[in-house]
């Protein structure tokens, strides 16, 4: 047995087994898309001390070798060693502080009857065959089912071996149409529902029996390599060479590292079906669809409803049969992931008119109630979810998601996920410390530090930073950057109600959603002018809404019905061509804002 000694300071036991078994052991989760195969390259790490021995070097170049750069899935420790682990781990969570599991479990304790998941199984006893009837296994199975159902040929060919090993007993599961597989006895079976956002990936794994949710896992999308949001990769996609290619890579490697990561450390079961949700231009890049046009009046898509496809057809790791089912977008630039959003508000049903707002590297807004919803979209950057600036992290073990600032003795008063030791700011962090600065004087209506106002600026990189902790702080640019998002938020909003002839005060709710920590300070949000100046109980703090409705739909396929109507029925208003907004825009460039009557209160 030999001891792993990480960067980050772990000890890790390796009892004769891959640096990524170990690691894994220890809850330490590596990108391993290949599931360990030696294939992908993802799970590169430096051995920076130590003796290893390694099974192969694929996708390791001569350089990195000679720099003690390893696969973790086919290398085996020989000694101690010290490990440098990559930046980007896989976060996997029993409770994920963006998601809100309880929605999932209140909306089919009130709707029983709408709990019916995408997959099911089914047992059934084959008549064995006679002598005197020449009936296939195949026609028999048929019988014993009692439905016409498709089958794959995969399934034909193992039917025979498989109804005479299990002695003409079987449990198959099935989709609405088709027999997906065979479900081994003792086995479980799960769903996977995916968040494809542009600056963060989460799958959740449901057990489709017990309706449970099981775990959680998420990491940064690796299309942020080729840009931070959906025009820059669109452009990526279009020009770059194979750039499609590779965009679509990250993703479906990025889905199969995380997938993997949850059924590695759940092994009772297997996944028979997926559920994903993402913007449109993340579900193009998805499917290799070439999102070419969304970027180029009229901005439309290469289609909004989306086929019964199956893993294989994504290469995702998964056995090929497995159905994917994409939750429809309603254009170019409201996706799957605002429908399924509204499905987790439950805003379609609404008597009164709602405000859905989802707070993301783009920021949509839908207004409306159960008779008419419109949606807009406007692009406000990925610094609301930990991209983007300086000291930027997602809302995980570590993350700064509030702070307190004491101007007399200039000391500042941290809440950090996972009570630990801070090492970034997430999206709800970025809030509350730009209102915390604006109320105490540290930055000014525009947005910049106020000279002198406090010791904790000092001259970073060129420019000035306000430090939060030894190693945390916000420069001018950062704020710069969140001072623009929020100022597009708060203008897509104002410009939508006003070209319907609406005002703020005509909303009974907003909604509010995003991959914020479980805490969002919503009197923050409107302080620094992001959000309309309403009272505090009109608005409702729905967390990463797009994998809420995922999970929804995997476990209901009436609620997936639901879903592609309700993408028919929003009509998109393209706040682009709007000279409106580019006022309102203009004028939310400030905290809160130039006219300051809109937020008295
Ligand atoms: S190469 Fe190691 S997990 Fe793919």
């Amino acid at each position: 047995m030999f001891e792993i000694k990480t960067n980050t300071g772990e000890t890790v036991l390796s009892e004769g087994e891959t640096l990524l078994e170990s690691l894994q052991k220890a809850g330490i989760y590596l990108t391993a898309s290949c599931g360990g195969k030696g294939i992908c390259g993802k799970c590169k790490v430096r051995v920076a001390q130590g003796k290893i021995r390694v099974n192969s070097f694929l996708n390791i170049s001569e350089n990195e070798k000679k720099l003690g750069y390893v696969l973790a899935c086919q290398s085996f420790p020989e000694s101690e060693i010290l490990l440098e682990l990559p930046e980007k781990l896989i976060t996997v969570t029993e409770r994920i502080s963006t998601a809100k599991v309880d929605v999932v479990y209140n909306f089919f304790k009130k709707n029983p009857t709408l709990l019916n998941p995408l997959v099911k199984k089914i047992h059934i006893k084959v008549q064995p065959p006679q002598l005197e009837n020449p009936e296939g296994d195949l026609e028999r199975v048929k019988k014993a089912l009692g439905v016409e159902l498709l089958f794959s040929r995969e399934f034909i060919e193992l039917l025979p071996e498989v109804l005479r090993e299990n002695n003409w007993s079987l449990t198959v599961v099935v989709t609405q149409k088709e027999v997906i597989d065979y479900l081994l006895s003792g086995n479980k079976l799960y769903g996977v529902a995916v968040d494809i956002g542009t600056t963060t990936v989460v799958v959740a794994l449901v057990d489709l029996e017990k309706n449970e949710l099981i775990e959680f896992a998420s990491c940064y999308n690796s299309q942020i390599l080729y840009g931070d949001d959906v025009i820059t990769r669109i452009i990526y996609a279009t020009e770059a060479p194979r750039g499609l290619e590779i965009l679509r890579r990250c993703i479906v490697d990025d889905i199969n590292a995380l997938v993997n990561t949850l059924t590695v450390r759940n092994k009772e079961g297997r996944v028979f079906v997926i559920c994903i949700a993402g913007n449109t231009t993340m579900t193009h890049l998805f499917w290799g669809i070439n999102p070419n046009y969304i970027r180029q009046e009229p901005y439309v898509p290469v289609l909004n409803h989306y086929p019964y496809w199956k893993a294989k057809d994504a290469e995702l790791i998964l056995d090929s049969q497995i159905p994917i089912y994409t939750i429809p977008s309603v254009a170019g630039f409201i996706g799957g992931d605002i429908v399924a959003g509204l499905l987790a508000c439950q805003m379609h049903n609404e008597e009164d008119i709602c405000l859905f707002i989802d707070i993301g590297t783009n920021g949509e807004i839908v207004v409306g109630n159960k008779d008419w919803l419109i949606a807009a979209s406007t692009s406000a950057g990925p610094c609301f979810e930990g991209s983007g600036i300086s000291c930027g992290m997602r809302a995980t073990q570590g993350a700064i998601e509030a702070m307190k600032y004491d101007k007399a003795s200039d000391t500042v008063e941290l809440k950090v996920i996972g009570e630990s030791k801070p090492i970034g700011i997430c999206g709800s962090g970025v809030i509350d410390i730009v209102s915390e600065l604006f109320e105490n004087g540290i930055v000014d209506q525009k947005g910049k530090f106020i000279p002198n106002s406090s010791k904790r600026i000092r001259f970073i990189n060129e420019e000035f930073a306000f430090f939060i902790s030894d190693n945390c702080y916000i420069t001018q640019s950062d704020i710069d950057n969140i001072v623009r998002s929020k100022a597009a938020i708060y203008a897509g909003v104002s410009t939508l109600l006003r070209e319907l002839g609406l005002n703020e005060k005509d909303i009974s709710k907003i909604y509010i959603a995003g991959g914020f920590g479980e805490f969002l300070d919503i009197q923050k949000a409107v302080k620094i002018g992001m959000l309309p100046n309403l009272p505090k109980d009109r608005y409702i703090f729905v967390g990463n809404a797009s994998l809420t409705g995922a999970i929804l739909c995997l476990m209901s396929s009436n609620l997936l019905k639901i879903a592609e109507e309700l993408a028919d029925k929003i009509t998109y208003f393209d706040l682009s061509s709007s000279k409106r907004f580019t006022d309102e825009y203009l004028s939310a460039l400030f905290i809160p804002h130039t006219e300051r009557e809109r937020f008295l209160s």
